[in-house]
């Protein structure tokens, strides 16, 4: 049975410039994660190109040849719904509210309307697409009205939706004024995924206190029907990111990158204030502060892929960063050596496994995640089982990875001993949890998440059963 993904995001960004139209991988871990699921499952994936309709026709079939090529088909959004629906709507008030920050700008009802008007615009290109025999699989928070207006369009439909960010306490969740047709609109679906029991059961506690629906302990009624409600912990593409790190380029890469004998600690993460890396880098000059041996001897590598970049709290950010990444290499650095070398850019896969291999410490320190793949991609990164992951207790990943070294993403103090905890430990005690952490990972890899959402869906799951890793 085919899957068809929808999401906001497709598994390509089009560019379009001087040179004609191309198309980019897109970041971020929705568009990653569920890349080789799209390509193993041989579906159509439905979204947003990534630029403004308004374009002449000759490009505009230019983006659908590329589109198609990849196996994707592109919902047009002109440029003042990309502003209204993805900007300021989904960006400037869902977004924080999820990761339960509550300094969100009220919405404008013309927002709201083009938020509305845009999910009614995907329901109508899928229900246009979608074939009987398929299964239809809706991502993320663009997207949360469009499983009840598909219901609509096509009743018979198996529609399930996952959710990539956490659930967010009822409290956040009420101080948007259309939560109730937000939740109501998830209840169009069949099953309703999200990345923890935790957040499984603030959904339910929602829908009740909220929509004062009836619920069991996985089910919502919904009229004669029942929504089932399933937590499905998102990963990797386990095998891929342990067959790129055996490579001979990998491994030469990552020897160089750990030149003269400094330890190496990561942070990679795209620039979202969700990702707590002001108090990273804080805590990083505490640990310098307080162990001056470490000078000269340890480094910080922080890759920041730009993101959002028109959203102002995102502008704000990449300013914060960037004036304190400046002042902690003025304070500590030497003509030898600088303390942290920061990248505003994304990399290719070899680089990034090769950062993976390189680390000693992988610092992961959000203020809230739904899940985090960086984590994951760095433990099945290290078939040496070597490196210790620095996870912040706010990340779904942190309800499976529970031999990180887990932090409080706020306390500043409290990160810079955990940095010093890390560098500090001895091989056995480093061994002992990346064991432990790898096989976490290698037991629930990608394919295996889809395939117990897609089974649980009732159909799908086949295509994707016995290609695990673990
Ligand atoms: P989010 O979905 O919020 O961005 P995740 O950690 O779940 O967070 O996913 C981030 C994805 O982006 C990962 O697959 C990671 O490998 C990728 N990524 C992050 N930084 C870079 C970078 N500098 N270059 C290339 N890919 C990156
Ligand atoms: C997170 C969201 C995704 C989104 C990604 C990148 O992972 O859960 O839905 O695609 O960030 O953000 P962008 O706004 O570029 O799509």
């Amino acid at each position: 049975m085919n899957v068809l993904i929808v999401s906001n995001r497709l598994p390509v960004t089009t560019r379009v410039d001087a040179g004609g139209v191309t198309v980019v991988p897109s970041n971020g871990g929705l568009a990653t994660g569920l890349r080789g699921v799209h390509e193993r499952s041989g579906g159509l994936w439905i979204g947003w190109p990534g630029v403004p309709a308004e374009l002449p026709t000759p490009i505009r079939r230019a983006i659908d040849q590329r589109l198609a090529a990849v196996g994707a088909v592109g919902v047009p959004l002109a440029a003042r719904e990309i502003d209204a629906f993805y900007q300021r709507y989904s960006n400037g008030v869902l977004w924080p509210v999820l990761h339960d920050m509550l300094d969100h700008p009220a919405a404008e009802p013309s927002d709201w309307e083009a938020y509305r008007t845009v999910n009614e615009r995907y329901a109508d290109v899928v229900a246009r697409r979608a074939r009987p025999d398929e299964v239809v699989w809706i991502h993320d928070f663009h997207l949360m009205l469009v499983p009840r207006l598909l219901r609509e369009r096509c009743p018979s439909l198996r529609i399930g939706f996952f959710l990539h960010t956490p659930f967010p306490s009822i409290e956040a969740l009420a101080t948007v004024r259309h939560h109730a047709a937000l939740l109501d609109g998830l209840l169009g679906a069949d099953v309703v995924g999200v990345h923890t029991r935790a957040y499984a059961a603030r959904f339910l506690d929602a829908v009740r206190a909220l929509l004062g629906r009836a619920t069991s302990p996985s089910d919502v009624e919904d009229g004669a029907r029942r929504v089932h409600v399933r937590a499905c912990p998102m990963s990797v593409d386990v095998s891929a990111f342990e067959a790129r790190a055996t490579e001979p380029r990998v491994a030469a890469m990552a020897s160089h990158m750990r030149r003269d004998g400094e330890r190496l600690l990561l942070g990679v993460d795209r620039l979202d204030y969700t990702k707590g890396i002001p108090a990273r880098l804080d805590a990083y000059a505490r640990l310098l502060e307080r162990e001056p041996s470490l000078r000269g001897r340890v480094r910080l590598h922080q890759l920041a892929v730009p993101s959002r970049e028109s959203v102002p709290a995102y502008q704000a950010l990449r300013a914060e960063v960037e004036s304190t990444v400046a002042r902690i290499n003025a304070r500590f650095g030497t003509r030898e050596w600088t303390p942290i070398e920061y990248r505003y850019g994304c990399v290719d896969d070899v680089t990034l496994s090769a950062l993976y291999r390189a680390a000693d410490v992988m610092l992961v320190t959000p203020r809230r995640d739904g899940m985090n793949l960086v984590a994951k991609e760095f433990v099945a990164s290290r078939v040496d089982g070597d490196g210790v992951l620095v996870l912040s207790e706010h990340a779904g990943a942190a309800a499976e990875l529970r031999t990180a070294l887990l932090v409080d993403p706020d306390d500043v103090d409290g990160l810079a001993r955990s940095y010093s905890a890390a560098l500090a430990m001895s091989a056995p005690e480093r061994r002992v949890r990346m064991r432990r952490l790898r096989s976490a990972v290698r037991r629930h890899d990608v394919f295996q998440w889809a395939r117990e959402f897609l089974l649980a869906l009732g159909g799908g799951g086949a295509a994707l059963v016995g290609r695990s890793a673990g």
